[in-house]
């Protein structure tokens, strides 16, 4: 891996310090880094009409592209109560959705999705691992 996984958990787990989740109380922290080895941190924001809430991933991705970096090659993600600062009971699987989203910015079979429960316990799969078959930019072309 041409990164430091750590570095990124940990900036992933500095990230979660701001979530913004006082309906479910459950914070998530997420960190991407992009081709450029630039790092953007992601935390989730919640609203009072619920289904509006955004991911952690997807909020990291949003403020990468924004700033016009658009290939991706690993997101850490970090979750659980708020009562949980840097040592989670848990992994934190991304949704759904903010796996099709990483999909549409990156190589599946190269980019790295890090689940870990602090900067020692992590694990470690390929985006194509967690959405196989996917839909992608090729399939409209
Ligand atoms: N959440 C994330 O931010 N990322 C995930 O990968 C899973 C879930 C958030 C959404 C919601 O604010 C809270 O966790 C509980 O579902």
């Amino acid at each position: 891996m041409d990164f430091n996984i750590k570095e990124l958990i940990e900036n992933a787990v500095d990230s979660r310090k701001r979530a913004y989740a006082p309906y479910s109380k459950f914070k998530v922290g997420a960190c991407l880094l992009t081709a450029e080895n630039e790092f953007y941190g992601g935390f989730n924001i919640e609203c009072a009409a619920y289904s509006v809430s955004n991911c952690a991933e997807r909020t990291a991705i949003f403020r990468a592209v924004y700033d016009r970096n658009s290939i991706f090659k690993a997101i850490a993600v970090v979750g659980g109560d708020e009562k949980q600062t840097n040592n989670f009971s848990d992994f934190c699987p991304p949704c759904g959705v903010c796996r099709q989203m990483l999909r549409e910015f990156c190589n599946p079979e190269m980019f790295k999705v890090i689940l870990a429960k602090s900067t020692d316990d992590f694990k470690v799969f390929t985006l194509d691992e967690l959405l196989p078959i996917s839909f992608g930019p090729n399939n409209l072309k």
